[in-house]
C-alpha cells in the first residue's frame, strides 16, 4: 500500500497506509489524526484540511483550482507549500508524500 507521512502541528510524524481512491484528506481522517477537521467533508468550502506538502512532490500534484487559492488566500497560515488535502487524490504516484497539518486560524 501507498503511504503517506503524516506530521501534526506539534510535529509528531507518523507513517499511515493510504488507500488508492481516497483524498490525501481522507487517508489523514481514516488514520485517526482529528487534529485535521476537514468540516465541508471536501467539497473544498472550509479550509479546514490545510496541509503543507513537501516540496518535492508539488510536480506530481493537480494544479490548484481558483476555489482552492480563494479559500487558501483567507488562511493566517497561508505558505507557498499551502494545498487543502481534499483536493489532492491519493495513489501510487505520490508514495511517500509528506504533509504537514497547519495550525488553524
Ligand atoms: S475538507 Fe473542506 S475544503 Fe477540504
Amino acid at each position: 500500500m501507498p503511504k503517506l507521512i503524516v506530521e501534526t502541528c506539534e510535529g509528531h510524524v507518523t507513517s499511515v497506509d493510504g488507500e488508492d481512491g481516497l483524498s490525501v484528506m481522507e487517508v489523514i481522517r481514516a488514520a485517526g489524526f482529528d487534529q485535521l477537521l476537514a468540516l465541508c467533508g471536501g467539497c473544498c468550502s472550509c479550509a479546514t484540511c490545510h496541509v503543507y506538502v513537501d516540496p518535492s512532490f508539488v510536480d506530481r500534484l493537480p494544479p490548484m483550482s481558483e476555489d482552492e487559492n480563494d479559500l487558501l488566500d483567507g488562511s493566517d497560515h497561508r505558505t507557498n507549500r499551502s494545498r487543502l488535502s481534499c483536493q489532492l487524490p491519493f495513489d501510487r504516484t505520490i508514495d511517500g508524500l509528506a504533509v504537514t497539518i497547519a495550525p488553524e486560524n
